[in-house]
């Protein structure tokens, strides 16, 4: 057991969401993933996760979806604590306390995010020392997202979404986050999207970003990027639940430049013109009963990073 007076400080750090402005999904391979060709944007919805040397592994977590989440071995954010540890031969145990305000299996990477900050605060606690690239392959292991909620800002990912490159993108845009109840996992959603192909992917088995959106981006235009806004598992998403069919089309009515589900779905991103626009869909959205909860965000922003300690 390690003496309470040598033991390091509590690293605090800070994660953003992500919303996948373009999302293009070829065949499934043979180790069960689908090909990606996807852009990611980080946006400024945050979890917090501080993590502390403690006598025993342990995980909790606070915030409006506290109560979904789980606190055994298999929150990701443990699963990454305990990858990194056994990988640089640590033997030191941690509490690691999640403050949520990701959505949690929306869409927005909630899960992967507390699994990066897990990363890039342990490699902190421990003195580790690690460069971004090597948490990254450690991130790769733990889910496809996981690397880029590392990475921040505007990124491309290819291979099954881990591998990343950079993207030029100038400005900032501004969304809206329409939220909902309805459950949607994300290998129920692949699953129908392979459903309704039929088995045949009208993608090319390594499929190429789309460069009228790389255009688009360098822009920093919303209005040319609203129209390049992709998500080749909406319509899977859309088949499992309707009505997020319709979330979309109210968006839409309301005076949003482009709609898109947020990845697997079911968190409904909008993208609009500037803030006085995201406020207006915002009380518009929430006024329909239509969403669980509605939210605005910005983004690029940057990936995981050390804030001052935080004790909740
Ligand atoms: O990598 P991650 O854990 O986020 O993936 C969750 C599930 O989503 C996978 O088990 C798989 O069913 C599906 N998936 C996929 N192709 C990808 C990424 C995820 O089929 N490129």
């Amino acid at each position: 057991m390690t003496s309470a007076h040598t033991d390091p400080a509590p690293v605090t750090v800070r994660v953003p969401a992500k919303v996948n402005l373009e999302l293009l999904v070829g065949p499934l391979r043979d180790d069960g993933f689908h090909a990606l060709s996807t852009v990611y944007q980080a946006v400024n919805l945050h979890d917090d996760v501080t993590v502390a040397i403690n006598d025993e592994w342990r995980c909790s977590v606070v915030g409006p979806y506290a109560d979904v989440v789980p606190t055994d071995s298999s929150n990701l954010a443990m699963r990454a604590a305990r990858l990194l540890a056994d990988e640089t031969a640590i033997d030191a145990a941690v509490h690691i306390s999640i403050n949520k305000s990701i959505p949690v299996a929306g869409g927005m990477a909630g899960g992967s995010a507390d699994a990066a900050a897990t990363l890039v605060a342990c490699d902190r606690l421990w003195g580790l020392g690690l460069s971004t690239e090597e948490l990254e392959e450690y991130a790769a292991e733990l889910g496809s997202d996981v690397p880029f909620l590392i990475r921040g800002g505007t990124a491309m990912g290819s291979g099954r979404g881990e591998r990343l490159a950079p993207v030029l993108a100038r400005g900032s845009y501004h969304w809206v986050f329409a939220i909902s109840d309805i459950g949607l996992s994300t290998p129920e959603v692949y699953a129908e999207c392979d459903r309704l192909r039929d088995g045949s992917s009208p993608r090319a088995d390594v499929p190429e970003p789309n460069s009228q959106l790389m255009a688009a981006l360098r822009t920093g235009d919303p209005h040319a990027l609203a129209p390049q806004l992709t998500n080749d598992l909406q319509e899977a998403a859309v088949s499992l639940r309707p009505e997020l069919g319709e979330l979309l089309e109210s968006g839409m009515e309301f005076g949003a430049l482009g709609g898109i589900v947020s990845g697997s779905g079911p968190t409904v991103a909008f993208l609009v013109e500037d803030v006085e626009a995201a406020i207006d869909l915002t009380v518009a959205l929430t006024a329909t009963g239509a969403a669980r909860e509605v939210r605005k965000a910005v983004g690029p922003v940057h990936g995981a990073h050390v804030i001052p300690a935080r004790v909740d």
